[in-house]
């Protein structure tokens, strides 16, 4: 065993900002000696060498659970076949994942989960971005020996107003409902009944009503789950994508905008360490819905007299120049100030920032008018989100995270869950973290200097702090 240098899990961006010592080990995997972190999983860390373990339930954001038997691997000393998602490496592990008992059971595991999978693949939504048919093809077995009638459910059933659940593509893999009770906190969803007739499903006159339940769709590994505003709208190989950033609020999220002939289809969260970890909020995976409004104002407005009027870009851009020159004409520089939006991105902050100081020569450049957490206050004490999630105390003097800033909720939550963080939380009223609050401060509005005061001179809140 050797210790080696390795990136801190909380690293940011790719950018290394510490390191930590982290034991080594030695494992072979098909002949192939590399040295991986002590405690691993096994399936990652041949995952990180090269060698890809076919798997439907494992996800690298939650905890394993070996439920789908996907991913089983020959290891030398060990009886059976263990799954790779639930082993950890051991100094001197000799793993085969390509032997011809190896085959023969993932030949075996996909025969048996097909016996009921309908034969769906040209009208279902996941057809050509499946994992159950990627896999089928790159490792199960030529033909079924299986002829009987498959089983029946009605689909597919609303779960919520925006997924839809078809039982029948099911693979029980668990990944939905780990992510709604493990990730999300909203344990909606569940398996039902027991043997046979298992199945994914709500709760009797309770919908899927979570923030977040489209992050399910993402993950589901079959077509089960489908999102209403992409059900038959489009295939993979119809696609063109952009990753980009979800400007709804500042959180920032990755995300990756899919369209077709000329239309938004899909926003699909992308895994960025520092920010998401791959999940988005329902507000900002779905709102891209709202470009297709008929309300939505399209063309530029220009104000003559008490009317606006539509006008072409390069008249509404001459007209806003013109108003500049005469403010500056007028009032000199200072007079002007630029209220850019708490919408934009990095970039968008940039360059309204630019505009402001190099051409226009203001100093007066905001995002959203006063009614933020004074710029100041974060410019003295940057924090980025990572910093948050692995702070040991963390003090919210916010409103409602988990209806503002959603997928900073779930980062905190789970950082809460793991037993990192705790939470003082100053708010008017109960909130989404409330529950994970180590300590909530209700406050009459108008008081909340005075009681962020009283708090801080109790002893016990003091030496949380101090830690
Ligand atoms: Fe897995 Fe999808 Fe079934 Fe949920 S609905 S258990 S994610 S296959
Ligand atoms: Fe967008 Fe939601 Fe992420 Fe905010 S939390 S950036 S709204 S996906
Ligand atoms: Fe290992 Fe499912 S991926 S058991």
């Amino acid at each position: 065993m050797r210790r080696r240098s390795a990136l801190d899990p909380g690293h940011r961006g790719g950018e290394r900002v510490s390191r930590t010592e982290v034991e080594m080990v030695s494992i072979t995997i098909d002949g192939k000696t590399v040295e991986v972190p002590k405690g691993e999983m096994l399936i990652k860390a041949a995952q990180e060498h090269g060698t890809y373990i076919p798997r439907f339930c494992y996800h690298e954001r939650m905890k394993p659970v070996g439920m789908c038997r996907m991913c089983l691997v020959e290891v030398e000393g060990v009886r059976g076949l263990p799954p790779a998602c639930t082993t950890t490496v051991t100094d001197g592990m000799v793993v085969s994942t390509q032997s011809e008992t190896v085959k023969k059971a993932q030949d075996g595991v996909l025969e048996f989960l097909l016996i009921n999978h309908p034969l769906d693949c040209p009208v279902c939504d996941r057809g050509g971005e499946c994992p159950l048919q990627d896999q089928t093809l790159a490792f199960g077995p030529a033909e079924s020996r299986y002829v009987e009638e498959k089983r029946h459910y009605e689909k597919p059933i609303p779960i919520s107003e925006l997924v839809f659940l078809d039982r029948e593509r099911c693979i029980l893999c668990d990944r939905c409902t780990r992510f709604a009770s493990e990730v999300a906190g909203d344990p909606l969803i569940s398996f039902t009944s027991r043997g046979n007739n298992t199945q994914v499903n709500t709760f009797p006159d309770e919908p899927f009503a979570s923030y977040f339940s489209g992050n399910t769709v993402q993950i589901c590994p079959v077509g089960a789950l489908t999102a209403k505003p992409y059900r038959f709208k489009a295939r993979p190989w119809d696609l063109a994508q952009q990753e980009s950033t979800c400007t709804t609020c500042s959180v920032g999220c990755r995300t990756v905008v899919q369209t077709s002939r000329d239309e938004v289809l899909r926003y699909m969260g992308v895994d960025s360490d520092p920010v998401n970890h791959g999940w988005l909020c329902d507000r900002g995976r779905f709102n891209f819905e709202a470009t297709k409004s008929g309300d939505r104002v399209l063309d530029p407005l220009v104000r003559r007299g008490d009317s606006l009027e539509p006008a072409s870009w390069n008249a509404a851009i001459d007209t806003a120049a013109e108003l500049l020159r005469q403010a500056l004409a007028a009032g000199g520089p200072g007079s002007i100030g630029v209220v850019g939006g708490a919408r934009g991105t990095n970039e968008d902050a940039f360059a309204w920032a630019r505009l402001a100081h190099e051409v226009i020569g203001t100093p007066h450049v905001y995002a959203q008018f006063g009614d933020g957490v004074g710029g100041g206050l974060m410019a003295d004490n940057p924090a980025t989100i990572d910093d948050a999630a692995n702070a040991a105390t963390v003090v919210l003097l916010c409103g409602d995270l988990k209806e503002e800033l959603p997928v900073l909720y779930l980062r905190l939550r789970g950082s809460v869950e793991k037993k990192r963080t705790r939470i003082i939380e100053f708010a008017p009223k109960q909130t989404g973290l409330t529950p994970y609050a180590w300590k909530h401060v209700g406050f009459e509005p108008g008081t909340q200097a005075a009681s962020v005061e009283a708090t801080l001179a109790d002893a016990a809140v003091a030496a949380q702090l101090a830690k």
